[in-house]
């Protein structure tokens, strides 16, 4: 038997898309299992979820840090202790120095929603729809020290109508995310593809 991987799931807020990772682990019988849920915020809903799942959870409050990289330290040694094999970013709000994204290099994923590299950073769907673009969506991808810009594993695209308002928009990528996030985690977990000096290498080199 293959041994289980290890995944770490780290959030600021609702914890949305965690919690589809942690459902399609389940559903789908994974060869993975969530070793621990940590958020920088003690007030994230989502980390109840993570506890009714009986997942470990643990609290890092960012502002108990007066440095940034401080703050990335004792973060990634509680990541760590759980030896994790994969880091998955959903909903984390924090800037992560780029010792922390070396470290995890080849192993750190974010979705950020939007389709990179169009709309790095906050205010994704107002930055969309003041752009007037057609089609939105979500990416996954490795994280790097440069925000918002690392290598893209998979994308998923929605249509742009022209009466969406930031929240119809944000409704309608979320629930992309909630099909693109787990695909990509599982995937990454059965060695579908791996970063390669700054490329996502895929096994099934046929598809798009
Ligand atoms: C998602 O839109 C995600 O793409 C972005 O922050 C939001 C988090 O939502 N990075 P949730 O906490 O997963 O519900």
């Amino acid at each position: 038997m293959r041994a289980m991987k290890r995944i770490v799931i780290l959030i600021s807020g609702r914890g949305s898309n965690m919690r589809s990772i942690i459902e399609a682990a389940a559903a789908e019988q994974w060869p993975a299992r969530i070793a621990a849920v940590i958020s920088n915020k003690a007030d994230a809903s989502g980390l109840a979820f993570a506890e009714a799942a009986g997942i470990p959870t643990k609290v890092i409050e960012h502002r108990a840090f007066a440095e940034r990289a401080q703050f990335d330290v004792a973060l990634s040694a509680e990541i760590d202790r759980h030896s994790p094999d994969l880091v998955v970013l959903a909903g984390f709000m924090r800037v992560l120095t780029p010792a922390f994204v070396q470290h995890y290099a080849g192993r750190l994923l974010n979705i950020h929603p939007s389709l990179l590299p169009s709309f790095p950073g906050l205010a994704t769907h107002r930055q969309a729809l003041e752009a007037g673009v057609k089609f939105h969506g979500a990416t996954v991808h490795f994280v790097t020290a440069e925000l918002d810009h690392g290598p893209i594993v998979d994308q998923a695209c929605v249509p742009v109508m022209h009466n969406d308002t930031e929240a119809t928009l944000a409704e309608r990528v979320l629930a992309q995310e909630h099909m693109l996030y787990p695909r990509a985690v599982r995937e990454f977990i059965e060695g579908v593809y791996h970063l390669a000096h700054g490329r996502v290498i895929r096994r099934d080199a046929d598809r798009h």
